[in-house]
């Protein structure tokens, strides 16, 4: 079902949830002084309680309203993110931040959307949290269609189209001593430590603290189809029984289905296309799909892109 942005108002203040658009992915939108529906967004996508959700603002004003600290020089750094793929993880002011959003953590994970209907949708309804508009574990939502597919045909979405980057956003925290970076999304980590002037602190493992990014530890981005990212040969395609190849345009097919992530010079369009194509695996019935390697070099979308296909890879 296709919303309107007031009938998706509506419904937000009715304690309801519905899908949005963002310039990342789709989002799983709830309002956030709504348990009833921050709930719902739990039960929806099966995700773990102990994985916090990002809240998105449309102005700086709504966002220091939720955060205890406002670190402003280095917000002043980012600001040139924003709005946009960059969510900034502050300590939260705890009676302004529900404790589902947060996982029971200190901090909140906020960031302002480039997306014109979801900007509008926040102006006229407050502060919304939105995970990925996806089932726990699963490719996330870059189309209408994929949203229906993971929540029924009846899912009420607001419809932006393809999202333009179909990759999340950066996740990074913000702490006196400089920053972390928790996900790497669509703001690349060298732009990130050019505008703050340092490279990121490492999160301590040993550290008896609740886990920093709650999320990471899940699987992640899975079609239902096993990937293999290995050397293929023919035999070893005979041994898996490897059924389709994922690649760039130029890999070998091997005479198997072939699902292209387009020319290897044109990372963004591959990377946008990413989710579309591992979600496509499964809706034509792959078991077992080989990826074929390709060498990162010093691009940064070919590393983002490697790692979420690894991520994907894993199978718990
Ligand atoms: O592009 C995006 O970020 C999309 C769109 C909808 O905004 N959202 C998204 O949400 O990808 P989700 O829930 O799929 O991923 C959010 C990540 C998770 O890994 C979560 O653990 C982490 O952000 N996160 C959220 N709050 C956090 C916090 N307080 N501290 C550390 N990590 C946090
Ligand atoms: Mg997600």
């Amino acid at each position: 079902m296709k919303l309107t942005l007031n009938q998706a108002a509506q419904l937000l203040k009715q304690d309801d949830v519905v899908a949005v658009p963002t310039e990342t992915v789709y989002g799983l939108a709830a309002h956030i002084d709504s348990l009833k529906a921050l709930k719902k967004v739990f039960a929806l996508k099966g995700r773990p309680a102990d994985n916090p959700l990002i809240v998105h603002v449309s102005s700086f004003k709504q966002w220091q309203s939720l955060v205890k600290v406002w670190p402003e020089e280095q917000i002043q750094a980012l600001k040139k993110f924003m709005p946009g793929p960059l969510t900034v993880v502050l300590p939260a002011k705890k009676t302004k931040v529900p404790y589902q959003i947060r996982a029971g953590l200190d901090t909140v994970a906020i960031r302002i959307p480039k997306q014109n209907d979801f900007l509008s949708l926040i102006r006229k309804v407050g502060p919304i949290a939105a995970p990925s508009a996806n089932l726990s574990g699963r490719p996330s939502a870059t189309q209408v269609k994929h949203v229906h597919h993971d929540f029924g045909e009846d899912f009420p979405v607001v419809d932006g189209g393809a999202c333009k980057a179909g990759i999340e956003s950066t996740v990074i925290r913000l702490v006196p001593e400089g920053w972390q970076l928790l996900r790497e999304g669509s703001v690349s980590q060298s732009k990130l430590e050019k505008a703050l002037g340092s490279k990121p602190l490492k999160q301590d493992a040993k550290s008896k603290q609740k886990p920093r990014t709650p999320g990471q530890k899940y699987k992640h981005y899975s079609p239902k189809a096993r990937l293999i990212l290995a050397k293929l040969s023919q035999s070893r395609i005979k041994k898996e029984k490897v059924d389709a190849i994922l690649g760039f345009s130029g890999s070998s097919q091997y005479g198997l289905p072939f699902y292209s992530l387009g020319s290897i010079q044109k990372p963004k369009l591959a990377l946008k296309k990413l989710y579309h194509m591992l979600r496509q695996l499964d809706l034509d019935g792959h078991k077992t799909v080989f990826v074929t390697d390709f060498k990162v070099g010093d691009s940064e979308e070919l590393k983002l892109l490697k790692g979420r296909l690894k991520k994907a890879s894993l199978k718990s």
